[in-house]
């Protein structure tokens, strides 16, 4: 009776862990789940740590437990003294070796795979007439939201990467204000964005992201920055060659794209009015129209999610407009845009959503 009760109980127990814990394993933004050659050797380090530093807990356990067991004094009686080993060099000399050895196996691995990570040898490669054979991104995190710009390419977006599978990507990091992280889970481990030098680093994106939830994998800023910062999320569309290849085309195309204000559409023409200044809809960088202090939105009508993490609808998007501080505390939006009665109308807000909605180069 006893017996069968324990078993029900370690039954219920696991039941609960599973209904916990498998939440951990969500393929699009877990580090469990990798899903790129870095991610892959970064995992399979981590077990290795965990089965190496496992082992010695159960060693020491189970030493602990039969010590334990064997020499309670009920067992040996009142007067037993056991045999005194203080000062035993062969004891000293073996649990002095042990973690060293330990540490030793340990660190090969992580030393090799550390190094290997941090070799970008690669990003100054030039082919025959001059261009970088890698593809580079120049990442630069801004108060609470990610510029991608690619710059042997011409172009940048904004809060959704886009990287093609099956190759190296390199990137360099940089933070535009105060220091914050760039962290892909599912790709590989993070790295710092500084204000004042440039990190370096390559990620491998084995997987397609079009079939995941939300058709890309998550991203996140893992550096406390500010008050917004649990919300300073990015995504990462991974694409086939081909396909990134017809990607990087369109947003090339876009170069002298931009809003007027004496357009006839009133979305439109209240962006150029209001919003322009900031942000640019052509992704082609170093043309007029092409550099903007606020994210870039020419590809906004393609991204899953507003500002990185509302359900991307238009809805979301008026009410972002109406009032972002709500949303996104501290965001440089706030308080340089006026909504309401000296602003923009009911009318005028809801055009211009559908503006916005409505820029894309995938479509
Ligand atoms: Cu940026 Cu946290």
């Amino acid at each position: 009776m006893m017996k069968g009760l324990k078993k029900w109980r370690l039954f219920s127990l696991l039941a609960v862990m599973t209904v916990f814990l498998s939440a951990c394993g969500e393929e699009y933004i877990s580090t469990l789940t990798p899903a790129g050659a870095v991610g892959k050797e970064q995992f399979n380090l981590l077990l290795f740590s965990i089965t190496i530093m496992a082992l010695v807990v159960i060693v020491v356990s189970v030493l602990y437990i039969y010590a334990f067991l064997k020499f309670r004094r009920s067992k040996q009686g009142e007067d037993y003294m056991p045999k005194q080993v203080e000062g035993s060099h062969v004891l000293e000399t073996i649990w002095t070796v042990i973690p060293i050895v330990l540490l030793l196996i340990l660190a090969v691995p992580t030393l090799i795979s550390t190094y290997k990570f941090g070799d970008v040898a690669a990003m100054e490669q030039v082919d025959e007439n001059g261009n970088k054979t890698e593809l580079i991104v120049d990442v630069t995190a801004k108060l609470y939201w990610w510029e991608f710009s690619y710059p042997d390419l011409g172009i940048v977006t904004s809060q959704e990467l886009v990287v093609p599978t099956g190759q190296k990507v390199y990137f360099n990091l940089k933070a535009a204000d105060v220091k914050h992280s760039f962290w892909i889970p599912s790709i590989g481990g993070k790295m710092d964005t500084n204000v004042d030098n440039i990190n370096k680093f390559y990620l491998v994106f084995d997987e397609e992201s079009e079939g995941l939830k939300d058709g890309v994998f998550y991203g996140k800023c893992a550096e406390l920055c500010g008050p917004s910062h649990a919300l300073m999320d990015f995504k990462v569309k991974t694409l086939a060659p081909e396909a990134f290849d017809a990607w990087v085309a369109a947003m090339q195309a876009t170069e002298g794209q931009t809003a007027s204000k004496d357009s006839t559409d009133l979305g439109e023409a209240t962006f150029a009015a209001n919003c322009l200044m900031c942000h640019a809809v052509t992704s082609v960088t170093g043309v007029p129209g092409g550099a903007a202090m606020g994210p870039n939105l020419t590809t906004f009508g393609d991204r899953s999610h507003i500002a990185g993490f509302l359900e991307h609808n238009k809805e979301n998007l008026v009410s972002w407009i109406e009032n972002p501080e709500e949303y996104k505390p501290g965001n440089l939006m706030s308080g340089n845009y006026k909504v309401g009665n000296d602003g923009l109308s009911d009318e005028e807000i809801s055009a211009l959503a559908d503006y916005i909605m409505s820029l894309s180069v995938e479509k």
